[in-house]
């Protein structure tokens, strides 16, 4: 039980009430569309969260006028896509752990604002490397005598099957990737008749 001063004139007394919730970001803030219901002196500490979850500063999504943050003015576009993104995580824990926070900005960003789309290649590869060609599974001698078997597939056909499985060519973005894994699909399968 504590006394807090609520401002209305036409309570007697404060003392038998109980600790008020309290305020919402909604309630304080003037311009809030997903993060309601958030106690308000969360605001802060959250919108350094999504800065450093995201690697930048407050700027990065919010504009400054004569010199002053305005954090309430709508004007930059990243602002907009961090309201869609917040949504998303608020669906996502819902969905996921019942509301705790477990998913958060920085589970994907990791500190860059353009989440990395696919693991940095080559990822080591554990031996015996039979599951690499996704089902195929030459035996130790086909990986070892060089001539001996014509079941593994193209560097090619491996790549597809890679790309189809994260989810389309779209999330490589970094051609660098594709480099690698076709080098090291080809050092995997050290055959002398590979082009
Ligand atoms: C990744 C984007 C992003 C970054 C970085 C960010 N904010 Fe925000 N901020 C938002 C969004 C989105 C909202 C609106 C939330 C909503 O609509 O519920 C907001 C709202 C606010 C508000 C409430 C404004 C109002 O009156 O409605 C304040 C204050 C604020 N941010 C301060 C900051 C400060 C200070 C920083 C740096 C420490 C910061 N923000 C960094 C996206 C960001
Ligand atoms: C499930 C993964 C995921 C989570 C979680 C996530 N994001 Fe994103 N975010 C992305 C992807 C993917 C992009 C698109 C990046 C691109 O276009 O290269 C993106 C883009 C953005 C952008 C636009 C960046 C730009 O360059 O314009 C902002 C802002 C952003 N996210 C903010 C947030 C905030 C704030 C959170 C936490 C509330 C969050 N994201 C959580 C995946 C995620």
């Amino acid at each position: 039980m504590q006394a807090v001063p609520t401002g209305d004139q036409n309570r007697g007394t404060t003392t038998m009430q109980a600790v008020p919730t309290e305020e919402t970001v909604e309630q304080v803030f003037k311009n809030i569309k997903v993060l309601n219901g958030m106690p308000q002196s969360q605001l802060y500490p959250t919108m350094r969260f999504m800065a450093a979850s995201l690697g930048t500063q407050c700027g990065f999504c919010h504009v400054f006028k004569n010199g002053q943050l305005d954090s309430a003015a709508d004007d930059k576009p990243e602002k907009q896509t961090a309201r869609v993104m917040i949504k998303m995580v608020l669906e996502i824990n819902k969905t996921l752990a019942q509301g705790n926070p477990t998913v958060s900005c920085y589970i994907c960003h990791r500190g860059r604002t353009s989440p990395q789309g696919a693991p940095t290649l080559p990822q080591p590869v554990p031996s015996p490397r039979s599951t690499i060609a996704g089902g195929a599974t030459p035996d130790a001698s086909a990986r070892t005598a060089p001539n001996s078997t014509p079941v593994l597939p193209s560097a090619d056909e491996i790549l597809n099957k890679y790309i189809t499985a994260i989810g389309g060519r779209m999330a490589i973005d970094h051609q660098r990737n594709n480099l690698h894994l076709k080098r090291r699909v080809r050092t995997l399968r050290s055959r002398p008749d590979d082009s």
